[in-house]
């Protein structure tokens, strides 16, 4: 299967930004880590960051025209503002996981409500750069299934 794993806004600065809510990794080492996943367990994998809701919006579409079959989605802080990404997410239909390194229900109440969870298949925050591992692995058992 084809797997799409989408980073909003700011997860660029993932090592630089605030590590002490977000780890020391970077975003590449997390993204090659979930390459190595994937490709060992014999699935496809793409990636995109983008700091642009449009982006990430245009790149959900072409998801569908391409058959992309599953998606991990860390929005961001688009998680508490996109009405948007949340539409794109129910036109093209594709079965996501959201997800988030940190607790975001042990921080500030504007992130206690996300745009993405009630449509979403799962959530999984709070564990640092491994929820992205933790969420492919449910991604793997959802799509075996
Ligand atoms: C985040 C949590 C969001 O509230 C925040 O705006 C982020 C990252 C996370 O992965 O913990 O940028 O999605």
């Amino acid at each position: 299967a084809t797997i799409l794993v989408l980073h909003g806004p700011n997860l660029n600065m993932l090592g630089l930004r605030e590590p002490g809510i977000y780890g020391a990794a970077t975003l590449e080492t997390i993204n090659q880590q979930l390459t190595k996943l994937c490709l060992d367990a014999g699935h496809h994998i793409q990636t995109l960051q983008s700091n642009a809701e449009y982006e990430l919006i245009d790149r959900i579409h072409d998801a569908r025209k391409e058959g992309v079959d599953f998606i991990l989605f860390n929005p961001a802080a688009f998680t508490h503002t996109s009405v948007a990404l949340r539409d794109a997410l129910l036109s093209v239909n594709i079965p996501f996981i959201e997800v988030h390194l940190s607790n975001v229900h042990k921080r500030e109440t504007f992130r206690h409500h996300s745009y993405f969870s009630d449509i979403a298949q799962g959530v999984i925050c709070g564990f640092g750069p491994d929820s992205y591992r933790l969420a492919m692995q449910a991604a793997f058992t959802l799509l075996n299934n």
